[in-house]
């Protein structure tokens, strides 16, 4: 999908799109068309009274250049959220896919009426994100995407705007493209191929440690649970340096796990397929770093993805197992299904000592129990520092990737102390799983301001997902967008 920019509506186009808040008797920013064509808009107008998700497309005589007009209800201006253009948008664009169109035009509207985010920046991500679909193993290719017209007023700041909104949307596409393949297709060796190329593309600096290097170096974590696998872990790390030398950077980590069989703690076989999903967080901060690199955001970024298959074998770790992570410390193993908190303590412990970083944030599908908690479309946010979730909870308004805060306290970290080793890899029955894994990833960082963010709820669509136009079936490539409204605040 290619997106131009025109400073006027008349201009030829298969469908011209505009908004319309509720009861509202006019299209926001539609020019006069003949009188003819005035009525027919005036009547949809009545009927559709602008209803939130409502549509009404109005066929055009031959004489004028615009074919169809659609009207695009948004319902009333004090319900509007920041997802609402980017959602009616989305809409849209799957509408003029369904008409075959080669192109479609959408009358962007002023900002008060899109505002903090802007009207643009949700247009472009709401279609550009609708029309991905993944289709790389259906041997008949389906439909083909429409290019858009933005109908604005051109300012440096708009095309600016605009132009960083394609690739934060490409960015996100990115991550859920790589997110969707199937565990045959995606080992940790692939996602670091996928790495390197992409940093080679965009001129950052990629390197990625592998076996025997991870366990000479100290990764325990990392390596127990890669162990069991004939696909062998890899620990992916990528470097954003726009920002100056003397700049600290931002850490982000994410969690790459291939295939989660939950190892010789087997999970049952129900739905076991979606542990194809467990490399989401992994995928972010790729999606993330391809992005920020684009944009080329002069500031410190280092993406670091521990990526392992987690599987049973005659070499997998065992639970019982005592192993030593990087850092030191060591981790008593009573449940190896809970193994994406030891290659993320390892990710972080690394970045710590080797960045002395800003902050560290990390997105991770962690728990099962983030979704019992808070469901499939808000995430969890657990973190050290109140300044960092502030300003990540800002980013998650602007962006509507909503996220909500549960607490760690001393009395949560003690429910991890082991009687053999520091630490123990569970909490107590299932009293607050995504704390306990929290708990866990806590002990990692020594002083620097962290947050973590469980995307088991939100990282793909599962059953109690609600739908968006935006996020067809599929991985959802949570937390790019977040992520990079806070790294571009920064
Ligand atoms: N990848 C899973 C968490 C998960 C489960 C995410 C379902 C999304 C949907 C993780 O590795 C895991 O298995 N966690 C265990 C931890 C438990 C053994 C303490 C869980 O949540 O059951
Ligand atoms: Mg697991
Ligand atoms: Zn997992």
């Amino acid at each position: 999908m290619k997106i131009k920019t025109e400073s006027s509506a008349k201009k030829k186009t298969g469908l011209l799109c505009g908004f319309v808040l509720e009861d509202s008797d006019k299209v926001i920013g539609l020019p006069k068309f003949d009188t003819k064509a005035t009525s027919a808009i005036n009547q949809s107008l009545k009927d559709m009274e602008g209803k939130l998700g409502k549509t009404s497309i109005i066929p055009l005589s031959g004489k004028n250049s615009v074919q169809r007009i659609l009207l695009a209800g948004i319902g009333k201006k004090e319900n509007m959220t920041n997802d609402t253009i980017r959602l009616v948008s989305g809409k849209i664009a799957q509408k003029a896919r369904e008409l075959k169109l080669k192109e479609f035009s959408v009358i962007a509207p002023p900002n008060f009426i899109a505002e903090p985010t802007s009207a643009v920046t949700q247009i472009i991500e709401g279609s550009k994100m609708a029309l991905y679909k993944f289709e790389r193993f259906k041997t008949e290719k389906v439909e083909s995407s429409p290019d858009l017209t933005i109908i604005v007023s051109k300012s440096n700041e708009i095309l600016k705007a605009i132009k960083a909104a394609e690739i934060v949307a490409e960015g996100a596409i990115f991550a859920k493209s790589i997110a969707n393949l199937p565990p045959n297709e995606c080992t940790p060796a692939t996602l670091a191929n996928f790495a390197k190329n992409m940093s080679k593309r965009n001129k950052m600096k990629c390197s990625v440690i592998s076996e025997p290097d991870l366990k000479k170096r100290g990764f325990g974590g990392i390596s127990a649970v890669g162990q069991g696998s004939s696909n062998q872990p890899k620990l992916i790390i990528l470097e954003h340096m726009r920002g100056g030398g003397s700049d600290k950077p931002i850490v982000l980590v994410g969690k790459a796990v291939t295939f989660d069989t939950g190892g010789i703690s087997l999970k049952p076989g129900a739905s076991m397929d979606e542990m194809k999903f467990d490399k989401c967080g992994g995928c972010t901060v790729l999606g993330i770093m391809k992005a920020i690199s684009e944009l080329k955001t002069p500031i410190n970024v280092v993406g670091i993805v521990p990526s392992v298959e987690n599987m049973p074998d005659g070499k997998s770790y065992r639970p019982g197992d005592i192993i030593k992570m990087y850092g030191g410390k060591t981790a008593e193993i009573l449940n190896t299904d809970a193994e994406g908190r030891l290659i993320l303590a390892d990710a972080m412990a690394y970045g710590e000592r080797h960045y002395s970083p800003k902050a560290i944030i990390d997105f991770a599908t962690l728990t099962g129990a983030c979704i019992v908690a808070l469901g499939t479309n808000v995430a969890a946010i657990v973190s050290n520092d109140e300044r960092l979730t502030k300003k990540i909870n800002d980013s998650s308004k602007r962006t509507a990737e909503e996220i909500w805060e549960l607490p760690l306290n001393q009395d949560y970290m003690d429910m991890i102390k082991s009687d053999v080793a520091d630490m123990k890899n569970v909490g107590i029955g299932r009293a607050a799983g995504t704390i306990m894994a929290a708990a866990f990833l806590r002990n990692a960082v020594e002083k620097t301001p962290w947050a973590h963010i469980d995307i088991a709820g939100v990282a793909w669509t599962q059953g109690a997902t609600k739908e968006k136009p935006y996020n067809p079936k599929g991985a959802t490539g949570f937390g790019v967008r977040l992520a990079l409204d806070y790294l571009q605040s920064l």
